[in-house]
């Protein structure tokens, strides 16, 4: 089966191709990076604007890069939420109205159940699931219990800023441009994460929760008493507070829940020490490490059309009635 993905909830506009929930034919990712950097973030109307700007030929390419004709797709799915209103709207319309050119079934997505899934697309093996799964974007923080696809359950989730944000805040602190969290991880490589004693809050506390505000606060704070402190010490102090815990309460909910595999998924998840602590902590437990390929784990189309796969179709008028849900949660299934 042949699904034709859409994602434009935030500022990529995204398309892809995806065949039985696995094997990706295309995955184009127009990003508006630079659009945005002007700003330091994104213009949600100016995103709105691009996506428009931008739909028909970013699907156009993911069918001919694919090799597949629209007589070939069997299903259109995008994003529904969450995400950006006026973003989510252009792919989501758009999808809708290609389902009903084609005459075939339009499938809604959750953003963050595709995310959640992500780390499967690629990964070999066999019973890769239960997992614990550490979802970490710019807009979310949260561990997840999944038994199947589809089958899950929310451990924990941030009570305030997510991972994603605080990495964008201390970038734009310390003036490295935006998007920050690529830019903090690069510097931090050359830094002593053991310069500063940032907070490391909620770590020890019995929830699965994460509270990352007072992080930020704390760099600020610092920066203001010691405006020449090293910024690669800033960056690598920052970063392993962060990583701390959300390591710590990773392992911890993995235990606790009896499973031997986790994951990660969302932009943050391509952080290079995040990766190497999870890693670290798999190879000691002999537990098995899920990490999507990093064209996976920021947006992509690529990973709503794999899921999508796992859905079934709705009625067509309820498929179609479907609207954008910006602050729409996981959906839970357990
Ligand atoms: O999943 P994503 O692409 O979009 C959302 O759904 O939010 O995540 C974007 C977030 C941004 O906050 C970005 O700074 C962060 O992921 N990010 C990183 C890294 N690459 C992207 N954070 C830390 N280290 C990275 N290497
Ligand atoms: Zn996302």
């Amino acid at each position: 089966m042949i699904i034709l993905g859409i994602e434009t909830s935030c500022d990529e506009t995204s398309a892809a191709v995806v065949r039985d929930g696995r094997e990706i034919l295309a995955n184009i990712v127009s990003s508006q990076i630079e659009l945005h950097r002007p700003y330091g973030g994104v213009v949600p109307e100016l995103a709105s604007r691009q996506h428009l700007a931008l739909i028909d030929s970013v699907v156009t390419e993911a069918l001919q890069t694919a090799g597949v004709s629209w007589a070939e797709v069997d299903a259109v799915a995008a994003t529904y939420g969450p995400g950006l209103a006026s973003s989510l709207l252009i792919g989501l319309n758009a999808a809708k109205g290609m389902a009903l050119a084609i005459g075939k079934p339009f499938r809604p997505v959750n953003h963050m159940e595709a995310h959640l899934y992500s780390p499967l697309l690629g990964a070999t093996g066999e019973d890769l699931l239960p997992m614990v799964s550490l979802i970490v974007s710019g807009g979310h923080t949260m561990l997840v219990h999944a038994t199947a696809i589809g089958r899950h359950r929310i451990l924990g989730q941030t009570v305030d800023d997510a991972a994603g944000e605080a990495f964008d805040k201390v970038a734009k602190l310390l003036g490295l441009g935006y998007p920050g969290g690529p830019a903090v991880d690069r510097l931090a490589q050359r830094g002593n994460p053991g310069a500063i004693a940032f907070p490391r809050s909620m770590r020890d506390e019995a929830s699965f929760n994460f509270s990352f505000s007072g992080l930020k606060t704390s760099v600020m704070y610092w920066l203001r008493k010691n405006p020449t402190s090293e910024p690669a010490d800033v960056c690598a102090s920052f970063q392993e507070a962060v990583v701390d815990v959300l390591v710590g309460k990773t392992v911890r909910a993995a235990t606790e829940c009896g499973v031997r595999t986790i994951s990660a998924a969302g932009g943050v998840s391509v952080n290079r020490r995040l990766r190497e602590r999870l890693a670290a902590q798999c190879d000691r437990r002999g537990w098995r490490l899920l990490l999507a390929d990093a064209s996976l784990c920021t947006d992509n189309a690529g990973m709503i059309a794999a899921l999508a796969f796992h859905q079934s179709n709705p009625e067509r008028s309820a498929s179609l009635a479907v609207d954008v849900a910006p602050s729409a949660g996981l959906v839970i299934h357990s």
